[in-house]
């Protein structure tokens, strides 16, 4: 096993994730954990993350030195390899100027470990605004780019290494292999760890938990909380109750989907509530993004919580939150930018424990989890689709009218992405309503309507994402449609921006 300790980094959850893709168990732990406590797990390795402070700063996140003297390789990528540097006595300063993005760096070294293999210039990827300016005692500098002369350093005898870049994203070109020789070559791990080891634990781990208690799942039909409820079955059985909240904000048809899939093929006990109303009054006159969340994060809990009163016994809540999810929502090192709902939602009153057996996954890891488990593979590979569902794609206030315009126009373009074949290769598409109008020309009359935006794109795991490329012939149909068969519309556009710097959904 090879620890991540966490500093905060957007990135750190991808970090364990590439070294769980080598079939090595992996885990993230806080920074505090004390050196008695790591050499208790014995991993193979250790890995510290990069995170957004300064070494030098105070409040900055330090470790316990003795971490040091365990005998165990760590590799420090980013702020990881300027808190090795500082600790052990070397110097950080701060950059001329910060660095983010493609960098090249040169190999220096003919024995630089981490690079065993690997072509000597490389390009990785680059985000900090920090440098290592001299090695401590012990290290030599083994790599070198323009705007960072020690971009990576090492100390052989103590098996220390450090990366200014960043191996874990898809942009550094052998990131991956950077990895590869870290785990095997340095902490000489081996390769045993599968998607099959996650649902044995995990089931182990949910027994362990809940005993002969009785849990309550939020059932949305999407592929998380659909791969809870059938692990959760396999779990517990019949100590599992699914609730299928009808919030009012879901797409065309979409109870009816859930329903027939999973209470029909899987026999989860499911109860389904229509909220609609409860729902949409509660968001009248609400616009901001952040509220709308919070709202809708809430009632969904009050829901719950009135359903669960009904039931009798019920200790726990479980959840499809991701890891994703997590992050996003800021952790105790990481930053917010969006509160998911499944997370930021929370009130302080709950009256459940939280079960979240998904949330150390990435969503392509969970399709994987799906599929072993059995799940239909159309399920599996259903395009994720937000909790707060349809109201998050009316940007500003919430009402009938706007979720009808957003929830037929959504049903056009579905239908003829799945026309074109598309379906299983564009990774998310949807329709938002940004809800100002402008005039245009139907038959020989002015119109004065709102327009329609269409979202596409392709991504991995919801981090990262670009804007699809869809065919001009096949945008072309999808507006031609939505203009015609929507009432209210006048516009099409098309959202041309990936993530970052946008985000996928739109609030
Ligand atoms: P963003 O908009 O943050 O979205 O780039 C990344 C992915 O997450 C989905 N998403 C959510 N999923 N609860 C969820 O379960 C949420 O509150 C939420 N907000 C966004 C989004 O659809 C995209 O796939």
């Amino acid at each position: 096993k090879i620890l991540v300790l966490d500093f905060g980094s957007q990135y750190n959850q991808l970090i364990t994730r590439r070294i769980r893709d080598l079939g090595v168990y992996s885990e993230l732990k806080s920074h505090k954990m004390s050196a008695t406590e790591i050499k208790a797990m014995a991993p193979k390795g250790i890995i510290f993350s990069g995170g957004p402070n300064s070494v030098y700063d105070d409040g900055a996140f330090h470790i316990d030195p003795e971490i040091f003297n365990l005998g165990i390789p760590i590799l420090g990528i980013c702020y990881g390899m300027q808190l090795m540097a500082y600790d052990l006595g070397g110097k950080v300063e701060k950059a001329d100027n910060s660095e983010y993005g493609h960098a090249t760096i040169k190999i220096t070294n003919d024995d630089a470990r981490l690079f065993e293999g690997l072509p000597r210039e490389q390009t990785v990827w680059m985000s900090h605004g920090d440098l290592v300016t001299s090695v401590p005692e012990g290290f030599e500098s083994v790599a070198t780019s323009e705007s960072c002369p020690i971009s990576a350093m090492q100390d052989t005898s103590r098996q220390f290494y450090g990366i200014q870049f960043h191996a874990e994203v898809r942009n550094t070109e052998f990131g991956i292999d950077i990895l590869k020789n870290f785990a095997f070559n340095v902490c000489q791990a081996t390769a045993n760890w599968s998607m099959d080891d996650f649902i044995d634990l995990s089931i182990q781990k949910i027994r362990d938990t809940v005993g002969d208690k009785k849990v309550l799942l939020g059932l949305s039909g999407g592929v998380d909380s659909s791969v809870v409820g059938v692990l959760l079955h396999k779990a517990i059985g019949d100590q599992l109750t699914s609730i299928f909240v009808d919030h009012g904000l879901l797409r065309k048809n979409e109870a009816e989907q859930v329903m027939d899939s999973l209470a029909g093929k899987f026999g989860l006990n499911i109860v389904q509530v229509n909220a609609q109303e409860r729902f949409l009054s509660k968001l009248a006159g609400v616009s901001d993004p952040e509220k709308k969340r919070k709202i809708i994060g809430n009632e969904f809990i009050q829901v719950f919580n009135d359903e669960a009163q009904k039931l009798e016994g019920i200790d726990f809540l479980a959840q499809g939150t991701l890891y994703t999810d997590v992050i996003e929502s800021g952790t105790d090192t990481a930053q917010t930018i969006k509160s998911h709902h499944n997370v930021g939602g929370l009130p302080e009153d709950m009256h459940f424990e939280l079960i979240e057996p998904l949330n150390t996954l990435f969503k392509d890891e969970v399709r994987e989890l799906g599929e072993k488990l059995g799940i239909p593979h159309d399920l599996v590979w259903r395009q994720p689709f937000p909790g707060p569902g349809l109201g998050i794609r009316v940007i500003g206030e919430v009402t009938e009218d706007k979720l009808e315009i957003v929830r037929e126009s959504d049903w056009i373009l579905r239908d003829e992405i799945a026309k074109a074949g598309l379906d299983q290769e564009v990774w998310q598409y949807f329709t938002v309503l940004p809800g100002f109008k402008s005039v245009g020309v139907m038959g020989d009359g002015r119109t004065y309507d709102y327009t329609v935006a269409i979202r596409a794109v392709s991504s991995i795991d919801g981090m990262t994402a670009d804007f699809s490329k869809l065919p001009w012939d096949v945008l072309q149909k999808i507006s031609t449609r939505i203009v015609n068969e929507v009432e209210g519309i006048n516009r099409v556009v098309y959202d041309i921006t990936s993530k970052p710097p946008s985000t996928i959904e739109w609030e």
